[in-house]
């Protein structure tokens, strides 16, 4: 395994759109490990391919650190993800990407959704997700349709964050 380095918003690979995974073989699931570690490294509760710079339909989620202990359920790889189906219920909770650190943002999106994909061994799976569950993964399945959390919070709110990220770009060393 291996931590990999997540690529920041600017890169073009994080606006693009992903390729699908049509071949499910140790290459894949690598990816997978990596994807993990990788997140877990950077303390975060969900990764998509393209946030390691690779262009494919491949996303992880693990809310354990934010829940507790009770959440095997919630420990997740998905391949090929498409969100079928969403509450017209939504509510707002604040967000944050590790392609954009150090802002955040309140981001309405649905309660529940049903996203069908694959498992990294090429199984169908059909997964209900709720809340924190639910938002973490309409999150990451935005990363590979070349969406980030800023494209959905109004646009004054966009400008303003966008101008903090330059800010911090240029702070840095
Ligand atoms: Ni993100």
């Amino acid at each position: 395994m291996a931590i990999r380095e997540i690529v920041l918003m600017g890169d073009p690979v994080l606006r693009a759109e992903a390729e699908p995974v049509t071949v499910f073989d140790d290459g894949l699931r690598r990816l997978v490990r990596d994807m993990f570690e990788t997140m877990y490294h950077a303390e975060g509760i969900g990764l998509a391919a393209p946030q390691i710079g690779v262009s494919t339909r491949v996303v992880v989620v693990d809310l354990r650190r934010d829940e507790g202990d009770d959440v095997q359920d919630h420990r997740i790889a998905l391949v090929n993800p498409v969100v079928t189906w969403s509450s017209e219920d939504t509510y707002r909770q604040s967000e944050g990407c590790l392609s954009i650190p150090e802002l955040e943002e309140v981001v309405r999106r649905p309660v529940s959704v049903v996203v069908e994909g694959q498992d990294p061994d090429g199984n169908d799976v059909v997964v209900e997700a709720d809340d924190l569950y639910g938002r973490a993964l309409q999150h990451e399945i935005d990363h590979v349709n070349g969406i980030l959390f800023i494209d959905r919070v109004t646009p004054l709110k966009r400008r303003l964050l966008l101008k903090k990220w330059r800010k911090l770009l240029a702070e840095e060393p």
